[in-house]
């Protein structure tokens, strides 16, 4: 048996990837733009060639359901995407929780998709290992680069101009993000149903698709700037766009909990006390705030005191993909 291990962080998006334009492959309906978390990280350890025992094992247990079906699916995907019809098994170790809206399917495929082209000595291009991790979920595609990162909406069907690229590595400008934990537990509604369900009875969905170009445009020259009050300002409003079109479904999906808008009063806040730091969301009720580095203790002592937030999480941003263990077979 041939082993491989590699490791990815998470990535949180400030402008946001909600929709898909093909959802078997996950391209997306819209560009997005994220920072990669140094201290999310998901180790995977894929092998190749073992004749038996489960295929999907999470910290030390088989995992099972429909989320070991998915990644079983998935690890065979890869397998013929890469010329091989041996069967690939993986290993996952993460540092945060699963499946709770902190982008741990991000790091989980993309570090697969990495792990597994290392195993099988295939050679390939960064963007074509985005698009591997993407095929896996969407978002896996920006784990690939760390720091500040765009994957385009891309025109192509097979989708392979759908990958991200780096904006600024995580040196270029540092910022921290201060996660406020409200439920470890799992989310409701995995993200790929409600994207479908938005997509489909929404009455706002085409004004989602039509806002996200200038979104992206001014995300892009605020970073450029190194403008944290435009960043996180643009942030927001694109946060709780995506938020406002799902809160629109019928029926509706509403991700926050009363502990979810308390975080968010407490950000703004913050705010108000002159302290530069602004709240996003993901498919669950965690309140993510980008700040300062120097501001990261004071805004997490602020968040661990608002009633029903469980704990904090603090990241300085990371770097992209790497291998622990195997061949790097990556340019
Ligand atoms: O990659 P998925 O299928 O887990 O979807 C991620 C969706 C959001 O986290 C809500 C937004 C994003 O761009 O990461």
């Amino acid at each position: 048996m041939r082993e491989a291990l590699a490791r990815a962080c998470a990535n949180v998006a400030l402008v946001k990837y909600w929709g898909k334009r093909d959802e078997l492959r996950n391209l997306p309906a819209v560009g997005s733009i994220s920072v990669t978390l140094a201290d999310l990280v998901a180790d995977a350890r894929v092998s190749v060639g073992g004749r038996d025992g489960p295929r999907f094992i999470g910290h030390g247990r088989a995992v099972e359901g429909r989320a070991a079906r998915r990644m079983e699916e998935y690890l065979d995907w890869l397998g013929r995407e890469l010329g091989t019809a041996e069967r690939l098994s993986v290993e996952v170790d993460t540092t945060f929780p699963v499946g709770a809206g902190l982008a741990s399917s991000a790091a989980i495929h993309c570090a697969v998709a990495a792990a597994a082209a290392s195993v099988l000595e295939v050679a390939v291009e960064r963007g074509r290992l985005s698009a591997l991790a993407r095929v896996g979920s969407g978002s896996a595609a920006r784990s690939v680069y760390g720091g500040w990162v765009e994957w385009h909406h891309g025109e192509r069907a097979d989708g392979s101009d759908s990958i991200a690229t780096p904006i600024l590595d995580e040196d270029a400008w540092p910022v921290s993000m201060v996660v406020a934990i409200v439920d470890e537990g799992p989310k409701d509604v995995p993200s790929r149903d409600a994207m479908r369900h938005v997509a489909e009875t929404s009455p706002l969905y085409a004004a989602w698709i039509a806002s996200q170009p200038p979104d992206l445009a001014a995300m892009r020259d605020a970073i450029a700037a190194r403008d944290l009050e435009a960043v996180g300002t643009i942030a927001e409003e694109n946060c709780l766009r995506m938020h406002a079109i799902t809160f629109a479904a019928r029926p509706p999906i509403v991700y926050w909990s009363p502990v979810t808008l308390a975080a968010m009063e407490a950000v703004r806040g913050l705010r108000r006390a002159g302290c530069t730091a602004y709240f996003t969301i993901d498919a669950g009720p965690q309140v993510k705030v980008l700040c300062r580095p120097g501001d990261a203790q004071r805004v997490a002592k602020t968040m661990s005191e608002v009633p029903g937030v469980v704990r904090t999480l603090s990241s300085s941003l990371g770097p992209g993909v790497r291998l622990l263990e195997g061949a790097t077979p990556w340019t």
